[in-house]
């Protein structure tokens, strides 16, 4: 398609380099990766954990991006249709872009009810309100999900809030709040980590805990911790990226600037590590595993050291931001699948996919309390949620936009694209997209099948 200057867009590669990391960098860098590859034997869950990013996550990544840019509309049904017409295959490849936003809808109704509660820990931060309980955060925790209203409501806002800066559209809404969070973000991280060594003398262990190799930990499972969580963390799977990608007006290569986007996710999943850890030892507190991390002990930490309630205060807007900017490119890509597939206007297609996430996350926020015993498959409606796009629908959709970029998009296009040449680089992507990425996905799919 041709691009007006007028059109929205990027005003830059860094525009998309921002907005990407932004969508990436997420709840899964801040509490799932620093646990998990603690739990995992550190040093050696980080070194599998990287080749899972480098062999799978950045392959399926660069094609998102590929079939985006290339693709004649902004969404991933028109892109994919459009390519395998252009390619003389089958226009059902449309039905990957659909099963992507499929995903995205109901991941965004759960992801939302966790992000509303990092709202309401800004503020339970600075009042310092673990210590004012006699159960600590653990109580304050469950106090918050057994008040249904509460949950609602922190929800609702957060629905609000994404849907404000989406309906700005891509430059002057997502591109102009990213240029703000990320930096923030990261000056956030790295205030704490300088916290940590000053404040607290754990960073030494933190340090250890995460990187000295432990082989005698990994076991199988580890392999599929690591590859879920290369998966989960660099948002790809759902067309996101896809969507992002589409907006690159300019024609530079597209691998370099995957690769910037996961080594910014990487480095903010371990420099999160670095900073959560010596809060947590400090106060000799055990690292817990899942939101019991950042949720629980992480609180109980903050109210027991000097100066808590600001660092706690500063550590869960650093949680607000990175949860933000990965909720609007969940919804990016909903509005721009409705725009494009059935003519709405930006508006409309923000109202209603907002409304109509918003009622899946209200039922998923219900889970915790009033509807804790609905249950599906062995699962609260929460759960279900998390399992379902987590472990098959985002990896099957990552599966199929490789599969599309490896065994439909020509070579030359491919090359066109990337702009690695016509060389080695570009045969090793193809047989990654085309065979390692997918049998990465099938272990997800098996291990979560045995689970
Ligand atoms: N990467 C995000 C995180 O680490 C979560 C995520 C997974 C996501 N898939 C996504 C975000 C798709 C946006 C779009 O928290």
């Amino acid at each position: 398609m041709q691009t007006t200057p007028t059109a929205d867009g990027w005003s830059s590669r860094l525009g998309f380099v921002l907005a990407a990391a932004g969508s990436a960098v997420g709840l899964g860098n801040l509490w799932r990766f620093p646990y998990v590859a603690g739990e995992n034997g550190g040093a050696a869950f980080v070194l599998i954990y990287l080749a899972c990013i480098a062999l799978i996550g950045l392959p399926i990544l660069a094609s998102e991006v590929a079939i985006g840019r290339r693709g004649a509309c902004h969404d991933p049904i028109g892109a994919l249709t459009s390519l395998s017409r252009a390619a003389g295959a089958s226009p059902r490849w449309g039905l990957v872009g659909l099963l992507g936003g499929t995903s995205a809808f109901f991941f965004l109704s759960f992801y939302n009810v966790v992000a509303g509660w990092s709202l309401v820990y800004v503020w339970y931060a600075l009042r310092g309100t673990a210590a004012s309980v006699p159960g600590g955060a653990t109580e304050v925790f469950a106090g918050l999900t057994g008040n249904a209203p509460l949950m609602v409501a922190l929800h609702l806002a957060f629905v609000v809030l994404t849907g404000a800066i989406v309906l700005g559209g891509v430059r002057d809404g997502i591109e102009r709040s990213v240029r703000v969070m990320m930096p923030a973000l990261l000056l956030i991280l790295l205030g704490l980590i300088a916290y940590g060594v000053i404040e607290t003398g754990e960073f030494g262990r933190a340090a250890r805990f995460l990187f000295a190799p432990d082989f005698s930990r990994l076991t199988l499972k580890s392999l599929a911790e690591a590859l879920g969580q290369a998966f989960f963390t660099l948002s790809v799977g759902v067309g996101g990226m896809l969507v992002y990608g589409s907006f690159l007006q300019e024609s530079g290569g597209i691998a370099r600037t995957a690769i910037s986007v996961a080594a910014i996710d990487t480095a903010v999943a371990l420099l999160a590590g670095l900073a959560i850890f010596p809060i947590v030892f400090a106060t000799g507190i055990e690292p817990s595993a899942g939101p019991g991390l950042i949720f629980v002990s992480l609180p109980n930490a903050f109210v027991a050291l000097p100066g808590g309630q600001w660092v706690g205060a500063l550590f869960f807007v650093l949680v607000v931001f990175a949860a933000l900017t990965s909720t609007i490119s969940l919804l990016e890509l909903l509005v721009e699948l409705l725009r494009e597939q059935l003519g709405w206007s930006r508006w409309q297609a923000v109202s209603r996919a907002s409304a109509g996430y918003a009622l899946v996350g209200i039922a998923a926020a219900l889970s915790f309390n009033v509807w804790s015993d609905v249950r599906l498959f062995e699962r609260g409606i929460f759960d279900l949620l998390v399992d379902l796009t987590s472990n098959i629908m985002l990896p099957l959709g990552g599966a199929g936009f490789a599969l599309f970029a490896g065994w439909v998009m020509s070579r030359d296009s491919l090359a066109a694209e990337l702009g690695v040449g016509e060389g080695w680089r570009l045969s090793a992507f193809r047989m990654l997209a085309r065979v390692v990425a997918p049998i990465g996905v099938f272990i997800i799919l098996l291990a979560a099948l045995l689970q």
